[in-house]
């Protein structure tokens, strides 16, 4: 299948087709991203927790998401990948925010990048697009922030805060974001921006009314485990199949099972005799 570019997913927009997106942080994964036809892949921070075990977001630094990025490039080379902007990466600055998308670009050609934030980070996604940088925005539960918005809590659930996420999408649509991700926010809210603006927008957690899907590989695949959000279906079991395996290894060694005949290099033929006398000293 031919990459898509931005203009292939704001027409499947216009077409009515559905977007999928995935997260990956390596190139196996990227590698089974491609080959199972998703469109989108993001490099998400979420990397921190799912690879990392860090108990959020924000310690995950620049060096972590580009080593991520450039792996998950080389295993998808034909896949609209993204980058995620790390928290820091871009809060202190305009300039440090294009430098670091920038970083992206050069380091794993990226075909985008992700900025958390609505109405408080424009000027941030202002500068990164004009640099010629596709951005997505992402709005509703942003993780970065869950501290100041009380954890990880669903968005947009009553009138006043539905209107803060509306706003928050309409102005990063007039910013000229080309892509944007709701998350955690009631079905109806979602579908409202979605219907409202000519981007894709796409939903993690936020109903069936958007242009496209996103879930956290980890989620899928059943890698991590220390929580499952209400929105995740999980579509395989892999930690319990890893395990699995990983105990029948330790009980082989142990009951020496392992290695059997057919894992051993054996001398070359004549070679055994002479290192029988050798032996003999
Ligand atoms: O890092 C990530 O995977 C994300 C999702 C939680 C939306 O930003």
């Amino acid at each position: 299948m031919p990459k898509k570019g931005v203009f292939d997913l704001h027409e499947m927009k216009r077409a009515g087709e559905q977007i999928t997106w995935l997260t990956a942080y390596d190139y196996p994964t990227a590698t089974f991203e491609e080959a199972a036809g998703v469109d989108m892949i993001l490099v998400g921070d979420s990397l921190g927790m799912c690879v990392y075990g860090y108990p959020g977001t924000v310690p995950v630094t620049m060096a972590q998401c580009l080593v991520h990025c450039e792996a998950v490039r080389r295993g998808a080379p034909q896949t609209f990948v993204m980058g995620d902007m790390p928290f820091g990466s871009y809060q202190v600055s305009d300039e440090a925010a294009v430098a670091n998308a920038v970083r992206f670009c050069k380091a794993a050609a990226v075909d985008a990048v992700k900025l958390e934030g609505g109405v408080s980070v424009l000027t941030r996604v202002k500068a990164i697009l004009a640099a010629g940088i596709v951005v997505c925005g992402h709005i509703g539960l942003t993780p970065q922030s869950s501290g100041a918005l009380g954890g990880h809590k669903a968005q947009g659930r009553t009138l006043g805060a539905a209107r803060l996420v509306v706003e928050d999408a309409r102005a990063l649509c007039a910013a000229g974001v080309q892509l944007l991700l709701v998350e955690a926010v009631p079905p109806e809210v979602a579908a409202f921006i979605a219907a409202e603006l000519p981007i894709p927008v796409l939903g993690i957690g936020a109903g069936a009314g958007v242009d496209g899907q996103l879930l956290i590989v980890s989620d899928v695949l059943g890698t991590f485990q220390a929580f499952t959000p209400k929105f995740v279906k999980k579509y395989a079991d892999l930690a319990g199949v890893a395990t699995a395996a990983l105990a029948e290894y330790v009980g082989d060694v142990r009951a020496g099972a392992f290695p059997a005949e057919e894992h051993c290099y054996h001398m070359l033929d004549g070679e055994l005799e002479k290192f029988a006398e050798y032996t003999k000293g």
